[in-house]
């Protein structure tokens, strides 16, 4: 059935082994560097010029390896943490010329390297402790989905009618804006954290309360396969609370549920039980993400409900992630305006920023996961509201990855063409 691209385990972003196995990396790099090979720091404006040049592209060649090739982020890992370390030591960000020359370069590999600093698995400005201990109030899961009989109708996939059934009579209970919506259906995406072969799904959208201050919760379930016996320990949940304006702020987290011998079923937060953690902005730099599902997984009598969800999504623009995250900092995106894209499909190239940028739907910028976005390109879902052939889908999603990363000195690509600040 996924014969347009492979879907990626979400958990093998960032593991918690991974995190700290890199902590300890840096370390010794750093007590290594320091003691034996002094980095050699440029010192004049023509020297810190071709620094900037080269580590830049070394930067975005592994970037875009990492982007097309699961197996080579390591290496982009530790390209950045050894730029990183390399700015560090050479005290770059407080050299006040320095950052003054490269105001974006000095802050992008700041923002891109939190999540390799210890405690900072959803890379945000703060700890994950922090950030859900600050956070909680947006992120718990509403008690009526906590219920013992809700979470065992949920277990398998074989009783997910009976979970449809306790979600139906809650909504008997609830005024028309309140009622919920739900449907199941297959990820063309992504497994669970705890099952990277797991793609189904139970979500559920909760309505907000502005008077009463409550935020909107879309809260998913991990479903196991029909007749798989191994049920699913993830679920998550991302908040929308309402700023003012069109903002809203976005909140994230992941659930597991424990299963006990005699039956009782348990809910915690995943980083609470030790579990690690995912950089979530990596996907949803829109803050929720509209559901493209799997052809034919959801049911007739469920298919408005995806609209309907999909047409609240559409009501979100202007993603923000409270203080915790700035997206403008890892720049502009896939298909931003330029002056020197040449090729068929430029108009079209060009046209995702109309509306994936900062006061839209948020800018598709590094890091970002090519899963998702090959399928919104290849799949014929964007840009939104134009039928383009297999064949020029290809060419078009080519052409705009070409266009983002490039490092080409005399045709740089977008990102390249914003570091050095040269954009616009
Ligand atoms: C590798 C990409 C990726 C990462 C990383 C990721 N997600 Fe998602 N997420 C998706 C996609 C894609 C969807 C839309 C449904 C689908 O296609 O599976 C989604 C949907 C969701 C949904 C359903 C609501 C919605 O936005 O549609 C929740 C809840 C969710 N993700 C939570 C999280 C949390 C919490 C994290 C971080 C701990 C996270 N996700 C990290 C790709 C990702
Ligand atoms: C006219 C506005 C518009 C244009 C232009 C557009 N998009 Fe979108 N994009 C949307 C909307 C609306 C959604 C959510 C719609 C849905 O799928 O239900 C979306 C969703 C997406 C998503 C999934 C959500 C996310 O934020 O990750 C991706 C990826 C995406 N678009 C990529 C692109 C790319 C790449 C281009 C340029 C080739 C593009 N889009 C052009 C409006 C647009």
């Amino acid at each position: 059935m996924k014969i347009l691209l492979l879907s990626v385990p979400r958990s093998m972003f960032h593991s918690k082994s991974k995190a700290l196995i890199r902590a300890l990396t840096i370390t010794i790099t750093a007590l290594s560097v320091s003691s034996v090979f002094a980095v050699t720091c440029p010192k004049t404006v023509v020297q810190k010029d071709a620094w900037v040049l080269k580590n830049v592209n070394q930067l975005l060649l592994k970037a875009r390896g990492a982007y097309e090739e699961e197996k080579l982020e390591k290496a982009y890992d530790r390209e950045l943490d050894r730029l990183s370390l390399a700015m560090k030591q050479c005290r770059m960000s407080e050299e006040a010329s320095f950052v003054e020359r490269y105001p974006n370069f000095v802050e992008y590999v700041r923002v891109l390297s939190l999540e390799h600093q210890p405690g900072h698995e959803l890379g945000f400005e703060v700890t994950d402790r922090i950030y859900f201990e600050e956070t909680k109030e947006h992120v718990t899961i509403p008690e009526f989905l906590l219920t013992p009989s809700f979470l065992r109708a949920v277990k398998w996939h074989e009783t997910l009618d009976q979970a449809k059934s306790i979600l139906s009579e809650l909504n008997a209970t609830r005024s028309p804006e309140d009622k919920l919506l739900y449907f199941s259906y297959e990820s063309r995406h992504l497994g669970t954290p705890d099952n990277d072969f797991s793609y189904r799904r139970l979500l559920i959208v909760v309505p907000g309360n502005v008077a009463r201050n409550e935020p909107e919760k879309w809260v998913q379930f991990g479903i196991p396969d029909p007749k798989s016996k191994v049920p699913i320990r993830n679920l998550s949940v991302v908040s929308v609370v309402r700023g003012p304006g069109e903002t809203a702020n976005t909140y994230f987290k992941d659930y597991f549920r424990t299963y006990r011998r005699n039956g009782t079923i348990t809910v915690k937060g995943r980083w609470e039980l030790g579990q690690g953690d995912d950089n979530c902005l990596k996907c949803h730099k829109s803050g929720l993400l509209p559901i493209f599902p799997e052809d034919g997984s959801v049911s007739a009598n469920e298919k408005a409900v995806v609209e309907e969800v999909n047409k609240r999504f559409s009501t979100y623009v202007t993603p923000r992630f409270g203080k915790y995250f700035d997206t403008s900092k890892l720049g502009p995106g896939l298909g931003s305006n330029r002056t020197n894209v040449n090729g068929n499909h430029a108009s079209l190239a060009m046209s995702c920023a109309a509306c994936h940028q900062p006061n839209g739907l948020g800018s598709l910028n590094w890091p970002m996961d090519s899963v998702l976005i090959g399928s919104f390109v290849q799949g014929g879902r964007m840009p939104f509201g134009t039928t383009l052939r297999g064949a020029e889908r290809v060419e078009l999603y080519q052409q705009l990855i070409d266009d983002y990363f490039a490092i080409d000195d005399k045709h740089p690509g977008i990102l390249k063409s914003w570091l050095l600040g040269r954009s616009q």
